[in-house]
C-alpha cells in the first residue's frame, strides 16, 4: 500500500476510533445460576422463548439443562435446531418465521458462534423487519432485538459479548458481519458443563479463535487500557488452559477458564476489533465453508510473521505476559517466540500449516473480499492492499 493510501486509511481508522469513543458500549450481564435465568425472564414478562441451537448440541443433551429450568418455571419454549456451522440466510429466515409463528417473546442461544450469530440475526429481523443484507456492515440496526440469553458451548467465539453477527449468503458464498451495539445479548451464562462433550478438535480450534481475537485486538491501533488488559488476560488463560483442556476432555477447570478467556477476548475485540487474520478467514470460510477457528489458527502465525517488524514491541508484551518470552530478550526475539509458540500449539492440535482447499483461480476474488472487509475498517498494525492479500493467499495455499 502506498503512503497516500495508508494516510487515508489511518484517517478513517482515527475517525472510527473517535466514533467508538462516543458510543455507549454494552455488555451482557453474566448469570450465575439457572434460577437467575428464570428470574431474568420472569422480570421481563417473557413466558415463551425460542431456543436456537444445532442438532449436535441437542443430541449431546446440552439443551436439557436449560429446558429443565424453563419447564420447572412454566416458561414455554420452541426449539430451532437447524443452524449450520456457517449460519446461512435460510437458517435466519426459518428461525425468524418460527419465532413469529409461535408468538415467542425472547431468545435463548445454546451453541458456538454460529448459533449465537444466527440467533442475534433472527432477533434483528424480528424487531427491525426487512432483509438480512439491509443490516450488513456497521451500525445499520435501529431497534433493539428481543431479550436474548447466550449460553456458549465452545471455547472461542466470544459472540455472547460482541457487537457482531457473521452470516453467510449461501447463494453467493459471501460471509459478512452485521455490527451494532443492538446485537449484544442482554444476558450470558458461562456454564462449563456445556463444554463437557465438546470434541477436542472443536475445543482446540475455537480456543485458537479466541487467541486470534485477543492478539488482533491487542495489536490494533484502536485500543483502550481496558481492552489491552482483557486481551492480555485472555492470552494468559489460553496459554495456561487450552492445551490442558485438549489433552484431557474431562478437565472442566481448564474448560471453565477457556470460557472466561473467550469472554474476555470477545470484550477486547468488540471494542478494538479484529484484523487481517479474520478478513482472510472470513473470505475462505465463506468460499469453502470451512470452520472459522480452524482457519484462524492456521492463518495467525503467517500474519504475525508479516507484522513482527512493525508490531514487535506489542508482540513482545504478549510473549512476556503469557510466559513464552522473557524481559531479557529483545522485542524481536520475543515476537518470534510468540509466533513459534502458536506454531507449536497448532502442531499439537494436528493442524496443517497451510490450507489445501484454496484454489489458485479463486485467489483474486478472495483477496478482493479480504481487502474489502479489512480496509479501512480494521486498524491493523500493518495495512495490506489487494496485491499484498494475493501474495498472502499464495503463501498460505498448500501447493
Ligand atoms: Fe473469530
Amino acid at each position: 500500500m502506498n503512503i497516500f493510501q495508508k494516510i487515508g486509511v489511518r484517517i478513517c481508522n482515527y475517525a472510527l476510533a473517535v466514533a467508538e469513543y462516543l458510543i455507549k458500549w454494552r455488555e451482557p450481564r453474566l448469570l450465575k445460576s439457572y434460577s437467575e435465568l428464570v428470574d431474568a425472564l420472569t422480570l421481563r414478562e417473557i413466558d415463551n422463548v425460542l431456543i436456537v441451537s444445532d442438532q449436535n448440541i441437542y443430541k449431546f443433551g446440552l439443551t436439557q439443562y436449560i429446558e429443565n429450568a424453563l419447564n420447572k418455571a412454566g416458561i414455554k419454549y420452541t426449539l430451532y435446531l437447524d443452524v449450520s456451522p456457517n449460519p446461512t440466510f435460510k437458517n435466519v429466515y426459518d428461525g425468524r418465521d418460527i419465532y413469529i409463528n409461535n408468538n415467542c417473546k425472547g431468545l435463548i442461544a445454546i451453541g458456538g458462534g454460529s448459533v449465537m450469530d444466527c440467533c442475534k440475526t433472527i432477533g434483528v429481523l424480528v424487531t427491525n423487519n426487512g432483509k438480512i443484507e439491509d443490516y450488513k456492515g456497521l451500525f445499520k440496526v435501529h431497534h433493539n432485538m428481543p431479550t436474548m440469553v447466550a449460553f456458549p458451548t465452545t471455547s472461542g467465539t466470544g459472540s455472547e459479548t460482541t457487537v457482531a453477527a457473521v452470516i453467510r449468503n449461501e447463494v453467493t458464498g459471501e460471509k459478512f458481519p452485521i455490527e451494532s451495539i443492538k446485537v449484544v445479548p442482554k444476558f450470558a451464562y458461562l456454564d462449563d458443563r456445556l463444554l463437557k462433550d465438546l470434541p477436542p478438535f472443536v475445543f482446540a480450534t475455537t480456543g485458537m479463535d479466541a487467541l486470534t481475537h485477543a492478539i488482533e485486538a491487542f495489536l490494533n491501533h484502536d485500543t483502550t487500557h481496558k481492552t489491552r488488559k482483557y486481551a492480555l488476560d485472555a492470552c494468559k488463560l489460553i496459554k495456561d488452559n487450552l492445551e490442558a483442556g485438549y489433552i484431557n476432555k474431562d478437565n472442566l477447570e481448564a474448560k471453565s477458564h477457556m470460557l472466561t478467556a473467550s469472554f474476555l477476548a470477545g470484550k477486547a475485540f468488540t471494542r478494538s476489533m479484529v484484523g487481517n487474520v479474520h478478513a482472510i478467514a472470513h473470505a475462505i470460510g465463506g468460499k469453502y465453508n470451512l470452520p472459522h477457528g480452524y482457519l484462524n489458527a492456521i492463518i495467525l502465525p503467517h500474519i504475525l510473521e508479516l507484522y513482527k517488524n512493525n508490531a514487535k514491541k506489542k508482540m513482545s508484551i504478549i510473549a512476556v505476559y503469557i510466559g513464552v518470552g522473557s524481559e531479557k530478550n529483545t522485542y524481536i526475539e520475543n515476537a518470534q517466540l510468540l509466533i513459534d509458540w502458536i506454531k507449536e500449539l497448532n502442531k499439537k492440535f494436528a493442524l496443517p500449516e497451510k490450507i489445501k482447499e484454496i484454489q489458485k483461480e479463486d485467489i483474486p476474488h478472495l483477496a478482493r473480499t479480504s481487502y474489502k472487509e479489512a480496509v479501512p475498517l480494521y486498524p491493523c498494525p500493518v495495512l495490506f492492499n489487494k496485491a499484498d492479500f494475493e501474495k498472502i493467499y499464495h503463501s498460505i495455499k498448500e501447493n
